[in-house]
């Protein structure tokens, strides 16, 4: 017996290619930003709290980079370790023009053009204290004292050919400024990816694994967002947006999907989402242990963030998803 119903929406589903057509988000290599790891020497070393990521030296940064820019993925963003004995409360070793940030730039870019450099503006990988800003006597985070030191980061990589600088620290004030200092010495063309609404979460876990970053004492929560707050969330992208950012990023980005969304409503600005390394590691491991099925998974997290209003992307999982997506 046929019910009378004119209306079905399981018609727009009956065939693939139907679903093709109706499809209302895409997503293909060319959203994605590829977050890579850096070590001194000559040898690569396994992430053991991020499986299947490795930290690169140099040379197998580039050809790592270069894989995935052949696959199609047009952006790497650099993380690097810093050893322990360059560490200093001054991290004065985040804007040595020899360090390890500047001469991956370099060698990234005279073997891959076209490649976009994006370099992290922050303190923690540099800071004996492993906090994003200076820490004060009484434990305080500097403010102002930190976004002179993060002005001259990022010129250092500005100077060594970075095509955007993105600030994670947190600090209020520090998109002015740095897109002042980069004006001062005719920067006019590198871009300011700001970390926009970055919570104070703890998906970052494995990420300070890979760089021996985390804070030595105390936590983020006097710089990085509470995870129960979104209009502070719109707050901060008029701020990033007026100081003149040019593109906004929320991060965490699956248990954020609502504040991408907000976001992308306030501002015609692009919107980056980052895949934090926590996001990363669950599905890696329920994958690992046959729980959920990897490639899937993966595809559904990416185009929910797409979804909810994001234009590009940073995930670990950028080389993999381009190598299938290629393959297909
Ligand atoms: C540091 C920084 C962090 C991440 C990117 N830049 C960690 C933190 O703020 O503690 C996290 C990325 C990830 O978890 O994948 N400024």
């Amino acid at each position: 017996m046929l019910i009378d119903m004119p209306i079905r929406p399981r018609r727009n589903r009956k065939s693939a290619a139907i679903r093709d057509l109706v499809r209302e988000t895409d997503l293909n290599p060319g959203h994605l930003i590829y977050p890579l790891f850096l070590q001194e020497g000559n040898r690569n070393e396994a992430i053991s709290s991020m499986p299947g990521c490795q930290r690169w030296c140099v040379d197998d940064l580039v050809k790592e980079a270069g894989e995935a820019h052949a696959l199609g993925v047009p952006a790497v963003v650099l993380f690097p370790r810093i050893p322990d004995e360059l560490k200093t409360p001054g991290a004065e070793e985040c804007y040595n023009a020899d360090g390890l940030v500047p001469r991956a730039i370099k060698a990234l870019k005279a073997a891959h053009p076209s490649l976009v450099v994006i370099t992290d503006v922050a303190l923690d990988p540099y800071n004996s204290d492993g906090h994003d800003g200076l820490v004060a006597a009484d434990g305080r985070i500097l403010n102002d004292k930190t976004v002179d030191v993060l002005c001259q980061q990022a010129l250092c990589h500005a100077r060594a050919g970075a095509d955007i600088v993105a600030p994670s620290d947190m600090m209020d004030g520090r998109v002015a400024a740095i897109r002042e200092a980069l004006d001062g010495e005719s920067f006019t063309d590198v871009s300011i990816m700001s970390y926009t609404a970055k919570y104070a979460s703890a998906f970052y876990g494995p990420f300070r694994g890979a760089l021996d970053s985390a804070p030595k004492s105390g936590d983020k929560k006097t710089y990085q967002m509470d995870p129960a707050n979104a209009r502070e969330a719109l707050r901060e992208a008029e701020l990033d947006e007026s100081e003149g950012a040019d593109i906004l990023m929320v991060k965490p980005a699956g248990p954020y999907l609502d504040i991408i969304h907000q976001i992308r409503s306030h501002t015609t600005l692009p919107i980056a989402a980052y895949q934090v390394s926590g996001e990363y590691l669950m599905i890696k491991s329920a994958s690992a242990a046959g729980w959920l099925d990897e490639a899937k998974v993966v595809d559904e997290s990416l185009i929910g963030i797409r979804r909810a209003g994001a234009d590009m992307i940073l995930t670990y999982f950028a080389k993999d998803f381009a190598k299938r997506y290629r393959a297909k």
